[in-house]
C-alpha cells in the first residue's frame, strides 16, 4: 500500500537546518495497522506530513513514497489534493483546529463527500449520518445540525474520525489521535479505533508516543528516536523480543500495573540541528562499542519480520 524508501526532511529556519529525518525505509501492508512511537521531536509527524505533502515550504524532502505504484513525493499539489481526503486521510491530535466554526458537523461531512465523490446533497446526507452511526455518536442526526463548538472533545474526534473514512480511502493517518483528551475519553476512542479498523479495508498508520496506547491499536509496531526508524516488528514480536537497547530503554519506562521498577531512558532526544554521528542514540546507550559514534547502522532484518538498525545485531 505504501513505501517510504531512505526518506529524509530537513526544515530551513533561522536558527538552522533541523535534520527532522534521515533514511527513513518502512512499508505498509495492505489492511494493516502500522503504529509509529517515539518520544516527542522523533519526526513522527513530519513522517505523515510529507506522506500527505502537506510540509511547510520551508522543509527539503529527499528519498521515496510510494502509494499504490504512484511516487507521492513527484505528484503537483494538485494531484495530492485530489489524493488527500479521499485515498488519503488524516486525523490529527487537536480536533477543533480541524474543523471549520462556522460550518455544522453536517455541511462539514458532506462537503468531504461531495468534493471527491460528487453526487447529490442527498446522498451525501445520509452517508454522513452512516458514518456518525458507524463512530457511535449518540443521536447523529442532532449531531448533524451542530456546530464544533457545541460538541465535547472526544465527540469532535469522532467526528473527524467519520470524516477520514466517508470516502473509504485506501490508507488512514492518524496522528496523535487521542492525546488531546481525557484519559477515559482516551480510551473510548482508542476502543472505537480498534473496532472501526476490524471493519474498514483501509490501512491505518496509528502515530503516538505512548508504547501502550501502540500496542493496542497496531498490528506491527515501529519505533522512532530522533528522526530515524531504530526498530520495526510484529506487536507480539516487539514486546517478547525487543532488540534496539532503544526499544528496550522505552519498554523499561513504561508503568506496570504489577509494579517493579520503572527505569527511565537518561538523558534527552538531541537537538536535530546538530544531531550526534554514527548512531543517533549512541549519546544514551549502555551498549554502544567502537562503531556506534562513527558509522550510521543501517535498518536491517536481522529475523524474519523484524528489522532493527544497531550494530549488536550486525
Ligand atoms: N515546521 C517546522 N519547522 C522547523 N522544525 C520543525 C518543524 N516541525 C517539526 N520540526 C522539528 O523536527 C523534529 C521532528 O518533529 P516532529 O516531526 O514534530 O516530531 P514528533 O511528531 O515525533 O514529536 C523536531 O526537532 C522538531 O522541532
Ligand atoms: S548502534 Fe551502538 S549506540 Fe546505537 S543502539 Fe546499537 S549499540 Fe547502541
Ligand atoms: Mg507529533
Amino acid at each position: 500500500m505504501l513505501e517510504v524508501k531512505g526518506l529524509a526532511v530537513d526544515y530551513y529556519t533561522e536558527e538552522g537546518i533541523v535534520h527532522a529525518l534521515q533514511g527513513v525505509s518502512l512499508e505498509v501492508r495492505p489492511g494493516e495497522t502500522l503504529s509509529l512511537v517515539g518520544e516527542s521531536g522523533s519526526g513522527k509527524s513530519t513522517l505523515a506530513l510529507a506522506v500527505l505533502g502537506l510540509l511547510p515550504r520551508r522543509a527539503r524532502v529527499s528519498g521515496s513514497i510510494i502509494f499504490r505504484g504512484q511516487n507521492l513525493l513527484s505528484l503537483s499539489e494538485e494531484e495530492m489534493r485530489k489524493l488527500r481526503g479521499d485515498r488519503i486521510t488524516v486525523v490529527f491530535q487537536e480536533p477543533l483546529t480541524a474543523l471549520n466554526p462556522v460550518f455544522t458537523v453536517g455541511r462539514f461531512l458532506k462537503d468531504v463527500y461531495l468534493t471527491h465523490k460528487g453526487g447529490s446533497e442527498r446522498e451525501a446526507e445520509e452517508r454522513a449520518l452512516e458514518m456518525l452511526r458507524k463512530v457511535k455518536v449518540p443521536a447523529p442526526e442532532k449531531v448533524l445540525n451542530s456546530y464544533p463548538h457545541e460538541l465535547s472533545g472526544g465527540m469532535r474526534q469522532r467526528v473527524l474520525i467519520a470524516a477520514s473514512l466517508i470516502n473509504e480511502p485506501d490508507l488512514v493517518i492518524m496522528d496523535e489521535p487521542t492525546s488531546a483528551l481525557d484519559v477515559s475519553v482516551q480510551a473510548q476512542i482508542i476502543r472505537l479505533i480498534y473496532e472501526l479498523k476490524e471493519q474498514v479495508k483501509a490501512s491505518f498508520i496509528f502515530i503516538t508516543h505512548n508504547l501502550g496506547v501502540a500496542a493496542s491499536v497496531g498490528d506491527r509496531i515501529a519505533v522512532m528516536y530522533a528522526g530515524k526508524v531504530m526498530e520495526v516488528a510484529s506487536k507480539g514480536e516487539l514486546f517478547s523480543n525487543p532488540l534496539h537497547p532503544y526499544t528496550k530503554g522505552l519498554l523499561a519506562s513504561v508503568p506496570r500495573v504489577s509494579g517493579g521498577e520503572v527505569k527511565p531512558i537518561p538523558g534527552t532526544v538531541p537537538d536535530l540541528r546538530n544531531p550526534p554521528p554514527g548512531c543517533r542514540f549512541h549519546p544514551r546507550c549502555p551498549y554502544r562499542f567502537e562503531p556506534c559514534d562513527k558509522e550510521v547502522p543501517e535498518l536491517k532484518e536481522v529475523e524474519k519480520g523484524h528489522w532493527v538498525a544497531c550494530y549488536l545485531w550486525r
